[in-house]
């Protein structure tokens, strides 16, 4: 059993794609943990994005990460760091085949929509950076008989 932390880039609440999304993860039966809307401080998206730093895109990174507010979600449940990656479909664009979030929603690779943790180190130190440990719940699914 994982969590991930998942983002739904800026320009998913204003082309209200938000309500589609959130329904791909949970009719594949990951469960939502924490949920919330947040405008980044740079400060932040600079942690959160540290290890690319050093790439050429790295500034074009952060004020798009940091542009408008995002949906910063905690996702649970049997493989999900894996799961929710594959949902999301791949980093660059011209890859990611319809029927994945990216594949579907996203235009370009520098605008791709969603964030999902790569491992679950990222995801630990993501989840940390975002939430606090209160703000994540754990609560019973009487579905998951049904899921797993
Ligand atoms: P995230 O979930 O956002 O971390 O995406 P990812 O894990 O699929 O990819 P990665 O961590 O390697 O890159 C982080 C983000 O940087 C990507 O989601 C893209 O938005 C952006 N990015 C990655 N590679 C490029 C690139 O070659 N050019 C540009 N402009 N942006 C890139
Ligand atoms: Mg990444």
């Amino acid at each position: 059993y994982e969590k991930t932390y998942v983002m739904l880039k800026p320009g998913v609440l204003q082309r209200r794609l938000t309500g589609i999304i959130l329904q791909r993860l949970e009719e594949k039966g990951l469960t939502l943990a924490a949920l919330k809307l947040m405008v980044i401080p740079r400060e932040i998206a600079e942690r959160h994005y540290a290890e690319h730093s050093q790439r050429p895109f790295f500034p074009d990174l952060i004020s798009y990460t940091t542009s408008g507010p995002v949906v910063a979600m905690v996702v649970c449940g049997e493989n999900a760091i894996a799961r929710v990656r594959a949902l999301a479909g791949p980093t660059r664009i011209e890859e990611a085949p319809p029927g994945t979030i990216r594949g579907d929603f996203a235009a370009v690779t520098r605008k791709n929509v969603i964030h999902t943790s790569d491992c679950s180190e990222s995801a630990r130190r993501e989840i940390e950076l975002f939430f606090s440990p209160g703000e994540i719940l754990e609560y019973e699914d009487p579905n998951a008989d049904w899921t797993y």
